[in-house]
């Protein structure tokens, strides 16, 4: 495997990457070499190459893109005409034509393209989907699904990103929410939305750990994308979800630590942040009094690129890996949706083709997927 891009999230990767055996990172790339060479430095990869030479590199099978959301096309793009499969962070692409493009290239090449988010291969959402198809709260009616915040302005070093198209709050942590819920109920019937943006410009507000304000702290970006996205989505099972993803909301009192509820005919199911591998559940029946925080059955512990190794065991197998390319357009045209339907007041009806992806096997030992 060869990661191209070096920020923030990388460390993330590289970190728990050499878990699995089944993936190698033989190289870091990035358009600033200096972000490659300080994290080969951190997690000891052995080579440092420009984005030309990993590409031309002949060992190198897999392309984890790590990159910024308007680099994500061009990269799994010259990934696969490179004769590479491809694994990007979300979004697929920064609408969803884009993501059409290269699950469509993909398919010519016949090589795989995945897209994070992974999270829900952990034990949390695993769970949660196992307790919901067991039927814990009879049939789920309604959901809610809220992630309200301020943005990431306050704590990110590049931050300009999140406020152009492609980013904003829904590109950039719908993906976690709508991965779960698609993970949770299948298939969307159809969705409304109603977006907009809260304020024209943002500022970067960065500091380190000692309080100092960083290089870019106090420069202005222009908000060129809804900052504050609302929606309803009706899956094909019959629950009605309604869904903020805010970076608008300063101090509000949704979200929290369980910030997916599910209403069913028999109960009630908070779900923990779909942002995070692991987390509480807590169920309670229809008349029951109390919570009652439930076990995770499925395997802890894993982090961001256990979707990437999934993918790796499928190149070997051959194989359906779970965090696929058509999961992530499935959530590409939802998260457009959003957008389009406010724009043009009607309801959206999806085009592309879901299945839940394989739920994962409780009985491995961490590490191993196959
Ligand atoms: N920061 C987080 O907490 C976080 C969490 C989950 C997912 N993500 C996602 O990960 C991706 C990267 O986010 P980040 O926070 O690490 O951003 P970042 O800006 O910190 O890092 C991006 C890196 O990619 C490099 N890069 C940009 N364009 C490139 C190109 N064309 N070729 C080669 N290198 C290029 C940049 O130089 C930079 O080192 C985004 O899609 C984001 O949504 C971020």
């Amino acid at each position: 495997m060869g990661v191209i891009g070096c920020g923030a999230i990388s460390g993330a990767y590289l970190g728990m990457a050499s878990n699995f055996p089944v993936v190698e990172v033989a190289a870091v790339a990035d358009v600033v070499m200096e972000n490659a060479h300080r994290k080969a430095k951190e997690f000891n990869i052995p080579r440092v190459m420009t984005v030309d030479e990993l590409l031309a590199d002949p060992s190198i099978e897999l392309v984890l893109n790590l990159t910024v959301p308007k680099a994500h096309l061009p990269i799994a793009m010259r990934s696969l005409e490179a004769g590479k499969h491809t694994y990007a962070e979300k979004p697929l692409g920064i609408d969803f034509a884009e993501g059409q493009r290269v699950v469509e290239f993909g398919r010519q090449k016949g090589l795989l393209v995945g897209c994070a988010p992974d999270t829900f291969m952990g034990a949390g959402i695993q769970t949660a989907r196992q307790l919901i198809d067991e039927k814990i709260i009879g049939e789920p009616v309604a959901a809610t699904a809220f992630m309200c915040g301020k943005g990431h302005e306050h704590w990110h070093a590049n931050p300009e990103f999140y406020y152009e198209v492609g980013g904003g709050p829904m590109f950039d942590m719908g993906p976690y929410y709508l991965t779960a819920l698609l993970n949770l109920f299948g298939p969307v019937k159809r969705l409304m939305g109603m977006a907009r943006i809260s304020r024209a410009e943002r500022t970067i507000l960065h500091k380190d750990a000692q309080g100092k304000p960083m290089h870019k702290y106090g420069k202005v970006i222009p908000v060129q994308t809804p900052d504050h996205v609302t929606g309803t989505l009706e899956f094909a099972n019959g629950c009605i979800c309604t869904i903020i993803q805010s970076f608008a909301m300063a101090h509000s009192q949704l979200g929290g630590t369980q910030p997916i509820e599910i209403y069913g005919t028999k109960g009630t199911m908070r779900v923990p942040d779909p942002n995070g591998f692991e987390g509480v559940i807590s169920v309670r029946g229809w008349d029951e009094t109390e919570w009652r925080d439930m076990p995770l059955t499925f395997v802890k512990g894993y982090g961001r690129s256990v979707g990437a190794a999934d993918m790796a065991v499928a190149i070997r197998t051959g194989r359906n890996f779970r965090a696929n390319g058509q999961q992530a357009l499935a959530v590409l045209e939802l998260m457009q949706g959003f957008l389009d339907s406010s724009r043009t007041s009607r309801a959206i009806v999806p085009s592309v083709h879901y299945e839940r992806p394989a739920a994962m096997n409780p009985n491995l030992p961490f590490g191993q997927l196959d």
